[in-house]
């Protein structure tokens, strides 16, 4: 069971099977996740709210990733490991960005992720041309979330959407790999899906994308209680954490998750 690699993802979406994608921040998480078939593990700065307790993610350091990341690695052998960069350590220069990204890529991930479109192209070619693979994130940006108003739906009406679809292209030319769509219209993300030839995972994107990611805390329904239109409460009728990730991983693969109920409009 070697390790998955960017290439033998790149033959699964060529395939056309949808790639599966959780959240992870720890050891056993990783082993659990990793026994259920789920191909990417992402550290994301997610860990900011679920593990630390944070209201944003804007808190979270290159230290604190690169922490989870090493522990995500030691517990899997098989998922392909993706880190986030958190707010502040990308933003300011191409060579700040690749300072950050070699300390996780030292920890541990085969690939960094950061939040931004045209304004990044730079930073994406930057990276991806002195051997970082990069994933993009377009959408909801939760690095922005001030700029942004709060957590809403993006890319609505006819010029958000296309500047989304530029983000998208620009980042693709500019070696981006992987692209996550977060909270923008099921129609939009199909249709950037399309223009690509790279991998999107959708959050909040309808089920069209290459692929999904899923917030392990959201998917396992911890805390109980009312979550995003898009999460699916995955505990709901399995028999313990190992059967909920083997039937999420199932209802990525077989496209029943994501469902309209948890789709936006445009
Ligand atoms: O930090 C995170 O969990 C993420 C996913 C929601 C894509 O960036
Ligand atoms: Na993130």
């Amino acid at each position: 069971t070697r390790r998955l690699t960017q290439a033998d993802l790149a033959k699964l979406y060529a395939s056309g099977e949808k790639v599966s994608m959780f959240t992870c921040y720890d050891a056993s998480f990783a082993r659990l996740l990793d026994g259920a078939g789920v191909e990417t593990l992402l550290i994301g700065d997610s860990l900011g709210n679920v593990i630390q307790g944070h209201d944003t993610t804007l808190p979270v350091t290159v230290a604190d990733i690169a922490y989870h990341t090493a522990a995500v690695k030691r517990g899997s052998d098989h998922a392909f490991i993706l880190a986030d960069m958190p707010f502040g350590s990308y933003q300011e220069s191409p060579e700040q960005a690749f300072r950050n990204a070699v300390t996780l890529m030292a920890a541990g991930a085969q690939m960094v992720k950061l939040e931004g479109g045209a304004e990044m192209a730079a930073t994406v070619e930057f990276l991806t041309q002195r051997g970082i693979p990069v994933c993009g994130h377009l959408g909801l940006t939760p690095q922005s979330v001030h700029a942004l108003g709060g957590y809403k739906v993006q890319g609505k009406g006819e010029a958000a959407a296309q500047r989304l679809r530029d983000d998208a292209l620009l980042l693709q030319q500019a070696g981006a790999t992987m692209l996550v769509l977060e909270a923008i219209p099921a129609a939009l993300a199909a249709e950037v899906t399309a223009s690509l030839n790279i991998i999107t995972i959708g959050i909040g994107a309808g089920k069209d994308c290459s692929g999904q990611v899923l917030v392990l805390h959201d998917a396992f329904d911890i805390p109980p209680g009312k979550k995003a239109k898009f999460v699916r409460n995955f505990m709901d009728g399995a028999s313990s954490l190992h059967d909920a990730a083997i039937r999420a991983v199932a209802a990525i693969k077989d496209g029943s998750y994501p469902a309209p109920e948890h789709t936006y409009a445009g």
